[in-house]
């Protein structure tokens, strides 16, 4: 879908050609003006008949002196960005079912009080509102709607914010197409082919590790994870050079398990087919450089994602295993569906080699952090309290919202344990900051934010499907970023733990997925 951006007033509004014309009309609208859309919404208002509430409509077919077949008067409420979202997913949701709507324009009139703000709410609401998945169901009623153009009084000020939104949806969308494929059609193999294509775009170069060289960088915490499945796993490194090489990246790590049963400890059945979206940190990673590639920002971002299945199988990995991780600390694995923990550990240890200004990881940990926070906010852990409150701005910048959790040493008390360096579970309660403890231990050498999405990153129920979140959030905080000094890494480095002899562990018999032995 194509945006634009566009001087319209009402006036010119009204001469506008498009399928549908959709006009935001706030609490503030003027409708002192003589253009025939100022008289009709005077009139109607006049009349009763247009609410200015956010969300609500009236709908005009074929209104005298105005080009647009179609006219849609949406209440917008107060006119901030919250506001426009809910009026243009109205509109947008309304229009979507019409066969012949291809074009539409939206109007956002003067005065509002945040016209950038506006601006990105108006185009990531259009773009969300219209969103369809074709790949598994070519024959789903596909997105017609084409060209969507954003009128503004000025467009000026807005221009910035414009080319922001516009990169954004694209990279959000990327994001919702790979964490909306099932499992079939996403195997870590499968995303890091869909990695390789992002390697075409400008500035972006992609590195694809297999089992052998995984087993070779000691990342025995994520084999460990993939050894139960058929499907190999990858380990996918991105870059993208925005600013000269010198300059410390930062690196986004996104948690790539393409299907989660659990493993041994195995999930039960109900809904169990939404652990194809566990993946979903990695695919808000591929969605990140995606929009990285269109707005291309002077910074440098790297990517990582260890991407495997979690599956039960003979040669699974069993309560009470230990593996010993990159980092050389060895881990109890008391639950085999704490499984992103085990994987998102050794791409935090491989992070150190870039040097980075600060780490976030992203990934579906917890149904805990589900219960903490639900759908809303995404679950924040940090730290380092700079770099917390900047991903709190960007996310509210991007209305992509976290909220910052503890992470009080106390927490990690559970994680104790008499066979390991630590275990990988700790009790029921407070289960994502124990998740966050537990990845804090691998995250001790630079600036670390991690972002629990369990509850953000999909939706269930009858609109099934993936939200695309936080690739606005994270694409806000890597620009925000740009030009901004590397905070010198604290003096106080923790010395990294000589890595513990531990007995080698029995394996099968050699093959793909036992490439070590
Ligand atoms: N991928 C899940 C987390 C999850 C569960 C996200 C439900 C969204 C909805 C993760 O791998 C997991 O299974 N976590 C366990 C951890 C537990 C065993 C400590 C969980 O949350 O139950
Ligand atoms: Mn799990
Ligand atoms: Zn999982």
């Amino acid at each position: 879908m194509d945006f634009q951006l566009k001087t319209l007033d009402t006036a010119r509004a009204a001469t506008e050609k498009a399928d549908a014309l959709v006009v935001l009309v706030p609490e503030s609208f003027s409708s002192d003006a003589s253009d025939p859309l100022s008289t009709a919404v005077a009139a109607a208002r006049k009349a009763g008949d247009l609410e200015s509430k956010a969300g609500k409509l009236l709908s005009l077919y074929r209104p005298a002196g105005i080009a647009a077949p179609r006219v849609l008067l949406a209440g917008a409420g107060d006119g901030s960005a919250g506001a426009v979202r809910q009026a243009v997913t109205a509109a947008v949701s309304g229009l979507k079912a019409l066969t012949s709507v291809r074009r539409i324009v939206v109007v956002l009139p003067a005065g509002l009080s945040d016209a950038p703000a506006a601006v990105r709410a108006a185009v990531n609401a259009a773009a969300d509102a219209s969103y369809v998945f074709t790949t598994t169901k070519p024959k789903a009623d596909a997105r017609r709607i084409e060209r969507v153009t954003v009128g503004v009084a000025d467009t000026a000020p807005v221009r910035e914010a414009f080319a922001h939104a516009s990169a954004q949806v694209v990279g959000v969308e990327f994001a919702k197409e790979w964490g909306n494929r099932p499992s079939n059609h996403a195997t870590p193999t499968l995303l890091a082919d869909a990695a390789r294509t992002l390697g075409k775009l400008p500035r972006i170069k992609v590195e694809v590790l297999g089992p052998r060289e995984v087993a070779k960088l000691g990342m025995g915490s994520f084999m460990a994870v993939a050894q139960g499945s058929e499907q190999e796993l990858r380990f996918i490194v991105l870059r993208y050079d925005g600013a000269s090489k010198g300059e410390a990246p930062v690196v986004l790590v996104g948690k790539g398990i393409t299907f989660d049963t659990g493993g041994i400890s195995i999930k039960p059945a109900g809904e169990m087919d939404e652990m194809k979206f566990d993946m979903c940190g990695a695919a808000s990673v591929l969605g990140t450089f995606r929009a990285l590639a269109e707005l291309q920002p002077a910074i440098n971002v790297v990517g990582l994602i260890p991407a495997a299945e979690n599956m039960p199988d003979g040669r699974a990995l069993k309560p009470g295993d230990v593996v010993t991780s990159m980092s050389g600390q060895t881990i109890e694995v008391l639950n085999t569906d704490a499984e992103g923990r085990l994987v998102l550990c050794d791409a935090l240890t491989y992070a150190e080699r870039f040097e980075p200004r600060a780490v976030v990881d992203i990934a579906t940990l917890t149904g805990a952090c589900v219960v903490a926070l639900g759908a809303v906010r995404s679950g924040l852990f940090s730290s380092d309290d700079a770099l917390a409150a900047s991903l709190q701005a960007a996310g509210d910048t991007a209305m992509d919202l976290c909220w910052r959790m503890p992470l009080d040493d106390d927490y990690a008390d559970g994680l104790k344990t008499n066979f390991a360096d630590v275990a990988n579970v700790a009790g029921r309660a407070g289960g994502a900051v124990t998740a966050a403890k537990f990845l804090q231990r691998f995250a001790r050498k630079y600036p670390w934010a991690h972002l629990d999405i369990a509850g953000s990153a999909w939706k269930g129920g009858a609109a099934k499907g993936s939200t695309g979140r936080p690739v606005g959030l994270l694409l806000q905080y890597v620009v925000s970023q740009v030009g901004q000094p590397v905070k010198p890494v604290p003096a106080k480095k923790v010395a990294r733990k000589a890595p513990a002899k531990v007995a080698k562990p029995v394996v099968a018999a050699k093959s793909a997925r036992n490439p070590a032995t």
